[in-house]
């Protein structure tokens, strides 16, 4: 897979690139990214790339011609474009598992003061990483590409996978290592008995708790499985009874 980012800060990728399992999953020809100086597109031998918005207003905007070129030039009829902007479709988990099924994906990283609207015209969506209002894109075409990367399938290892799957859609359980007790608390004894099938079993329950606690609202709709099923009776009584 093929990630370009557009940007006007390509020195902040330098971190994110080089770092951890980014850097390993490029090592291994799993993914390719390539950053790009939106201001090589620049039309003018200042290498400005805005100028001041018609109708006045504060600030200067991104202009269309020379954000539409560094599209132009970086994208082909396979690449998927994306905008990055506070006014986009929240992105999500999901959006993620769409995205990873691309070949080619192209982040316009957003101006801190905006861009021409013309732009959207070029782009095939436009991204929110929240409701929060950003400096630029950068931060949010490093956490958009982030999460496809980890998806990557050879990047995470079968068991991860195997416990994705199990808890899609559930936060995740609480986890623990070594110390066994720590300052009064300790580390469930299933965990440390070896039986695989209760692990699984309490592993699942503790998911189910900590989506109903923190987000229940990730439980709506879900089509529970009859063991599921079992384990929310069973929270159910345990929390009357407490
Ligand atoms: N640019 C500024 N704020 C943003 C946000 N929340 N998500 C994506 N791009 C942005």
């Amino acid at each position: 897979m093929k990630i370009t980012i557009l940007t006007l800060f390509p020195e902040m990728y330098e971190g994110f690139l080089n770092t951890s399992m980014i850097k390993r999953i490029i090592s291994k020809d799993l993914v390719e990214f390539k950053i790009v100086d939106i201001r090589d597109y620049s039309i003018d031998r200042y290498r400005h790339v805005d100028d001041t918005p018609y109708g006045g207003g504060a600030g200067m905007l991104m202009r269309v011609d020379v954000a539409h070129h560094a599209i132009l030039d970086n994208a082909t009829s396979k690449t998927r474009v994306l905008l990055t902007s506070p006014k986009g479709k929240k992105y999500t988990q999901e959006d993620a598992k769409r995205l990873v099924k691309e070949e080619e994906i192209l982040i316009l990283c957003g101006h801190y003061e905006g861009i021409d609207s013309r732009i959207e015209k070029y782009c095939d969506e436009m991204v929110s990483i929240g409701d929060y209002i950003l400096t630029g894109g950068e931060l949010a075409s490093m956490v958009i590409s982030d999460s496809i990367v980890r998806l990557i399938e050879e990047s995470i290892s079968p068991e991860s996978l195997k416990e994705e799957s199990f808890e899609d859609g559930l936060l995740e359980y609480p986890q623990y290592t070594r110390p066994v007790e720590y300052d009064g608390e300790e580390v469930p004894f299933v965990l440390t008995n070896g039986n695989h099938k209760e692990i699984r079993r309490f592993n699942l329950k503790n998911a189910l708790k900590e989506t109903l606690k923190y987000r229940p609202e990730m439980l709506e709709g879900r089509v529970f499985t009859p063991e599921e099923e079992k384990l929310l009776i069973e929270i159910q009584e345990e929390s009357c009874e407490e």
